[in-house]
């Protein structure tokens, strides 16, 4: 398979495809990146690397993080995680408040912000310095000292994260917030704004795609069951209102971020990171989604 050739060609005939996206303007620091930002990078479980475009650029990897606290929380808590937080798919938008009242305070799954929010008050609870331990273990696990948060997108993000702010409210008021709204917020808030490249990103999430995959100071990252169980989470879930969509089109676990990418992975083969600010209805990248469709499918590599 010549994934150098493959990666080109879709990427070029992707890259002036009609995008009516919108940029995630409702993080206004967001509104200042280039729409026209284009990339993408393979980092195979074999160790072939390949990338396309604006590869090596970073940016706001957003929900994508939420990947990351959910594998140090069950890395840490196992199956006792799953009282506070469901593994359905909701449904609906990744902000909805709507199905926390009948759910009493249980958020469906953890990568809408509501179960998000439940995971990074778990992690505040039992991490010592929340914010440097879990930069710390992320660091780690991607081999990748140079990952940082970024805070004008933290300050930006939190003067209007005001639906966050009642989610976490009405979270709480149900008991499944223990620590202060303020820092579980505060927590989220930074989390959302780690930077990575499309490089990084291919490099960091292949924990869950090779078995084998060591960290200079953890033998494993997770356990092989339960990185199956994130990737199922990430296949049901990964993109809200939309993952029906995604696992139609494309057949992969995945997950976005409203900064524009999208990782994707291919079990035991390969993890592939997408990049392009403008986002679609549902708040997923248009052009990362359909590059990832063209190639699945060049590529006979959708699970199913
Ligand atoms: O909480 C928010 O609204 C953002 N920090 C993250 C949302 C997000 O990335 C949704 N994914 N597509």
């Amino acid at each position: 398979m010549n994934y150098k050739e493959i990666i080109d060609s879709i990427y070029n005939s992707s890259k002036n495809l009609k995008d009516n996206g919108k940029l995630a303007a409702y993080i206004p620091e967001l509104a200042n990146i280039d729409p026209h930002k284009f990339g993408v990078h393979i980092t195979k479980v074999n160790r072939f690397e390949y990338g396309s475009g604006d590869f090596e650029e970073r940016f706001s990897i957003q929900s994508i993080a939420k990947v990351l606290t959910l594998t140090l929380a069950y890395k840490t808590f196992g199956e006792e995680l799953w009282k506070r937080v469901d593994v359905e798919p909701s449904g609906t938008p990744f902000n909805s408040l709507t199905q926390l009242e009948s759910d009493k305070g249980i958020p469906r799954n953890p990568f809408m912000n509501a179960g998000a929010l439940v995971i990074c008050d778990i992690l505040v609870s039992h991490l010592e310095h929340p914010k440097q331990d879990f930069l710390d273990f992320c660091r780690d696990v991607t081999a990748n000292e140079h990952l940082n948060y970024n805070q004008r997108v933290v300050a930006s993000e939190k003067s209007v994260g005001f639906t966050n702010v009642a989610l976490c409210n009405f979270i709480k008021s149900f008991g499944n917030i223990h620590n202060s709204v303020e820092e579980v917020l505060d927590f989220y808030f930074s989390i959302c704004s780690l930077e990575m490249s499309c490089k990084e990103l291919s490099r960091a999430f292949l924990y869950l795609a090779d078995n084998n995959y060591r960290t200079p100071t953890h033998q494993h990252v997770l356990q092989l069951s339960q990185a199956r169980r994130i990737n199922a989470i990430m296949q049901t879930c990964g993109f809200y209102d939309e993952s029906g969509e995604f696992c139609y089109r494309v057949g992969l676990p995945g997950k976005s971020g409203v900064g524009g990418g999208i990782v994707a992975l291919s079990p035991g083969q390969y993890c592939i990171a997408v990049w392009s600010p403008k986002l679609n209805p549902k708040g997923n990248s248009f052009k990362s989604m359909h590059f990832l469709e063209e190639f699945t499918t060049a590529t006979d590599s959708s699970i199913f």
